[in-house]
Parts: structure tokens; C-alpha cells; sequence
């Protein structure tokens, strides 16, 4: 401490007023200087960024070729401030004709932020017909981030769904959302996904978990002592208990649809009749162990494959307006695999984690196909979404934190009996 109190003084009789490079005349001038190469290093990248941005848009046809006298030139649109960053931006005049959206469409987008070195682009709309353009270095769905240990108090809440490029939490209350579909390969987050859908439910008082699981993790013993616990099936030794417990649940559809009071076209869940929210983990599995049981003779009953798939139906076609949601998970929403092309058409949400190209667009139609190579390689937790009234995108869903996690969450917040 005294050596510092005694430099004050000569630092003052020295002229020295800031930082160490200010020492004096000298001292200014390098600053000055330093500045003036600074700026200039600015003005230089900025310079190269329109020139890179010009060839970018030439080369991907977001131009407009104009005759003039000597020939046909060139016009790209013009970029106005640049912001050094990270992440670097600048904005960019649209053309005549151009939409924000012509920047980030997915024939174009990546190939555009690619050429300007970045991983990918994100387009803001400004003032007229000005937008902003950021620069991404690096995948925005790279880091993962937990699920908030949140239970809801109604089904009428929102329940998070995933984080979206833009850094947009996507959540949805279950009233408004259709039936759920969701595949993936193994390994891919189907299951950490519904495992943190289900666990932020657990809790409300009009929400009841059912289905059937034949791998006895999502359901089954973490719902022990909860009231969603006798209404879950799980495991492959006896199979025809999953059609009973589906076609239970049928019944009650059927109980409720006569019972939709006059000049109400649904059944708005409460305590009383909650939201039933039907989930069928590894469905097309469960359907496989039905198919390979004995068939029984003509006459004497129907297979339990046909009667599963019957009541999945039913449940699909008509559990919408009864307050039945229905979370399909599968490793490809194959028609076979899920009980028809028309069940699979029931899906309004539908959630692709890792598959390959041909499993996407199965899923999402034609407009997923471009997605298709890079999805193939997608980490786990990463998804195509489409549904909720936004265009398909892709999303990140969160990470309840595994197994152990889940069961603490269900047993620490799972509704139980008053
Ligand atoms: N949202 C996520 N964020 C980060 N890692 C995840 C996420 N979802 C899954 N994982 C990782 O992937 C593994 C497999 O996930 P899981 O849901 O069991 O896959 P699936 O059901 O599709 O076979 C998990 O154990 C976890 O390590
Ligand atoms: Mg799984």
C-alpha cells in the first residue's frame, strides 16, 4: 500500500492521466495511434464482409441482374452498418422483392453462412426495408440446459417443450396441443423428452398419466404410490394387459363423449374429469410382442395386436375432443410401425430427434427434406419440430438430468390420492 500512495504524486507531476500507454506526449501520440490502426482494422473487415456478402449472394441467387448499356451487372443487396462483435452483424437493405425470410430459407441459409464463415444466420427485421443479419460461430442448440425442477398447478399451464434457435422457450399448454408423436433412434432424447413432459404434469390435480410402456422406465415403478401409478401398464410378460388397459381407456372416451353437456363440442378437463394423457412409450415395440403372440382360433376373439391398435385408433381419432392427449414414441413413424398411415396423420405435434433423411420427411412432409443429411447426425436432445402454428424448426429440448432425477421428481411431486 505505501509504495502505491507514493507513485500518485509522480504520476501527476509526469502528465500521466490514463492507462500506462498515455505516459506523456509520446505516450498520446502511440495511443492516437493505436486507436487510428484500430479503426482502420474495423473499416478493412467491414469492407471484406460487404465484398464476401456480395459474392455470397451472387453466388446463391439472392441478386438482381440488371442491363445496362455495357452488359448485365450485378446487384446484391447493400449492407449498411457493420458490427464488429461477437457476434459480428450488419444490416442489409432488402431488394425489391426480397422478404427477411429469403436470408434464412433452408435452401439458402446455411449456404450463405457458410461463405461468411459462420455456422449459421439469424435475420432480424428493422425499420423499412432494413434487417439485421448476426453471424452465429457455433450451433445455438449446442449447449444443452436443464429442466427446471417446475410442476404445473392446471393442464391449462404451459409445459416447456424445447428452446428454439433464436433462444425462444417454446411452451405449450396440453389443452391447446393435439396428440404428441415423437421418433427417434435409440438414443436420440425421446425418452429424457417425455420424461420431463410427464414430470412437470405429475403434479396437477387435472392430469391423469396412463399408457403403456413395455420398457417399465417412463412408467411403472418411479409413479409407485402416485394416483397415475394403477392406470400405467408396463413390461412384455403379459401383453394382452396393455390392450385391456387401452381399451379402458377407450371406455371412458366413450363415457365422456356421450356426456359432452348440450352446446359444448368438448370436455374442458377439470379435477373431475381431467386431461388423460395417454402415453405409449416404444409403441411399435409393443406392437411386434402383440403380433408375435399365438393367434387365437377363428371365433374365439380378436388378436390383441389388432385389438391395441383398435383402440390407439379410436383414442387418435376421437380423444381430442374427450380430453384424451395421446404421446406416441417410436423409432420411426413408419405406417406399420404405428397402427396406419391414418393414425399417424392424428400426430397436430409432431417431434423428430435423430433419424435418418427418410424418417423426417415421413414424419414433417417435403419441407424437412433439405434438413434431412445434417438431422441424421443430430445430438441427442436435438429435434425437428413441427406443429404448434410455427413453421417446422429445429429445437432443443431440456435435460431433466437422467434417471435417478426423474424418479426423485415423479416420487417428490407425483399427484397423490387426498
Ligand atoms: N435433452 C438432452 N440433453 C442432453 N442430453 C440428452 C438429452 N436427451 C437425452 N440425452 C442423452 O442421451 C441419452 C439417451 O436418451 P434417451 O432419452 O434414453 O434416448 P431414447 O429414448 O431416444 O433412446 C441420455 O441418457 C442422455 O445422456
Ligand atoms: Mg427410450
Amino acid at each position: 500500500m505505501p509504495a502505491l500512495e507514493h507513485a500518485r504524486p509522480l504520476e501527476h507531476r509526469s502528465g500521466r492521466t490514463e492507462g500506462p500507454g498515455a505516459h506523456g506526449f509520446l505516450g498520446r501520440l502511440r495511443q492516437r495511434r493505436s486507436r487510428r490502426d484500430y479503426e482502420a482494422s474495423v473499416v478493412m473487415f467491414a469492407n471484406a464482409l460487404r465484398g464476401v456478402f456480395r459474392e455470397a449472394c451472387t453466388g446463391i441467387g439472392l441478386c438482381q441482374y440488371v442491363a445496362v448499356a455495357s452488359g448485365v451487372t450485378v446487384r446484391t443487396p447493400r449492407v449498411g452498418e457493420v458490427r464488429l462483435g461477437p457476434p459480428t452483424s450488419f444490416t442489409v437493405e432488402l431488394m425489391a422483392g426480397q422478404e427477411p425470410a429469403d436470408f434464412t430459407a433452408k435452401d439458402r441459409g446455411p449456404r450463405l453462412a457458410h461463405t461468411l464463415g459462420a455456422h449459421g444466420l439469424r435475420v432480424e427485421p428493422i425499420a423499412g426495408r432494413w434487417v439485421r443479419v448476426h453471424l452465429l460461430d457455433h450451433d445455438p442448440l449446442r449447449d444443452g440446459y436443464n429442466l427446471p425442477s417446475l410442476t404445473l398447478a392446471s393442464v391449462y399451464e404451459p409445459v416447456i417443450i424445447g428452446r428454439t434457435e433464436d433462444g425462444l422457450t417454446l411452451g405449450h399448454a396440453l389443452t391447446e396441443v393435439g396428440h404428441l408423436g415423437v421418433q427417434g433412434q435409440n438414443g436420440s432424447g425421446k425418452t429424457q423428452f417425455a420424461n420431463g413432459l410427464i414430470a412437470q404434469l405429475a403434479a396437477a390435480p387435472d392430469v391423469l398419466i396412463t399408457g403403456s410402456d413395455v420398457t417399465g422406465l417412463l412408467l411403472g415403478r418411479p409413479w409407485d404410490g402416485t394416483v397415475h401409478r394403477p392406470h400405467q401398464v408396463v413390461g412384455t410378460h403379459d401383453i394382452e394387459v396393455h390392450a385391456v388397459l387401452l381399451e379402458g381407456l377407450v371406455a371412458e372416451m366413450d363415457r365422456r363423449l356421450a356426456t359432452i353437456p348440450a352446446r359444448c363440442d368438448k370436455i374442458e378437463p377439470t379435477t373431475s374429469t381431467p386431461t388423460v394423457l395417454v402415453v405409449l412409450e416404444e409403441f411399435p415395440g409393443l406392437l411386434r410382442a402383440a403380433d408375435s403372440l399365438p393367434k387365437p382360433k377363428r371365433g374365439e376373439g380378436i388378436p390383441v395386436g389388432d385389438r391395441i391398435r383398435t383402440a390407439v385408433l379410436r383414442l387418435l381419432s376421437e380423444g381430442r375432443k374427450a380430453a384424451f392427449r395421446v404421446l406416441m414414441l417410436a423409432q420411426r413413424f413408419e405406417a406399420t410401425a404405428v397402427a396406419g398411415g391414418y393414425a399417424r396423420d392424428q400426430f397436430a405435434l409432431r417431434l423428430s430427434f435423430r433419424v435418418p433423411a427418410d424418417s423426417l420427411e415421413m414424419l414433417h412432409g417435403a419441407d424437412a427434406r433439405p434438413l434431412g443429411p445434417e438431422h441424421a447426425n443430430a445430438a441427442p436432445g436435438v429435434a425437428y419440430l413441427s406443429g404448434l402454428g410455427r413453421d417446422c424448426e429445429r429445437i432443443r429440448v431440456p435435460y431433466l438430468g437422467g434417471y435417478g432425477e426423474y424418479v426423485d421428481r415423479v416420487q417428490a411431486h407425483g399427484r397423490r390420492a387426498a
